[in-house]
């Protein structure tokens, strides 16, 4: 019998493009750092006809996501254990990326690590390339400083622009929006999340 990881966790082969996890070409949305997989086993419930793909580097946050995902339930859902950045433009197509999720990624608070953050100029230069035009990124963050980074690093980015009349809002720009664990825990410290909404050009 096939196990849930066998299922839901793909390891392509060297130069595989992960566009090909899926038979059928539907449109591909693509979590960034799933954590405790509340947005990966909710969201694509309610998009049936879209694929999901979680990308999540620690093994451990991905047996977290395996909990919350049943076959059943989440039959366009799988996960991938990997490292995003810039190489990001090798796994997928051109063009081939219908919209992206990232919410609370590290904010590296330290000065001396800020160039370990995900959002920087040459992961949106790969982003861009994988998206399809008028796809939209979310993100969403506690941290103020990288919120204004975050914001400033896609609009210095010639391949996207913000959707909202205030790049930083402080509600959720989704009517779906799906409170993650990082999220609640943050919360019930005081810390409340920065929601902003990016448009491939
Ligand atoms: C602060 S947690 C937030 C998790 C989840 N999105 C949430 O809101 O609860 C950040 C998550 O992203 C993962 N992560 C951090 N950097 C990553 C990267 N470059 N690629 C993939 N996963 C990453 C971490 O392992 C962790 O699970």
């Amino acid at each position: 019998m096939i196990s849930d990881r066998d299922f839901f966790v793909v390891e392509p082969a060297e130069g595989e493009l992960l566009n090909s996890v899926f038979d059928s070409d539907t449109p591909l949305y693509l979590e960034i750092g799933s954590g405790k997989g509340e947005f990966i086993s909710r969201y694509p419930i309610g998009h049936p006809g879209w694929n999901f793909i979680g990308m999540e580097m620690s093994e451990k946050r991905i047996i977290n996501c395996l909990k919350k995902l049943s076959v059943e339930k989440n039959p366009n859902v799988r996960l991938i254990r990997k490292f995003a950045d810039a190489g990001i433009s090798e796994l997928f197509r051109g063009a081939s990326v219908s919209g992206v999720f990232i919410q609370h990624p590290d904010p590296w608070p330290k000065r001396k690590h800020h160039r370990r953050r995900l959002i920087q100029q040459d992961f949106l230069n790969s982003l861009a390339y994988i998206l399809i035009p008028g796809a939209q990124v979310q993100v969403s963050t506690d941290h103020s400083g990288y919120a204004a980074w975050i914001v400033e690093e896609f609009l210095q980015n010639p391949h996207f622009t913000s959707l909202q009349d205030d790049p930083i809002q402080l509600h959720p720009n989704l009517d779906e929006h799906i409170v993650t664990w990082f999220e609640e825990e943050q919360r019930r410290h005081g810390y409340h999340p920065h929601f902003m909404l990016f448009e491939r050009i």
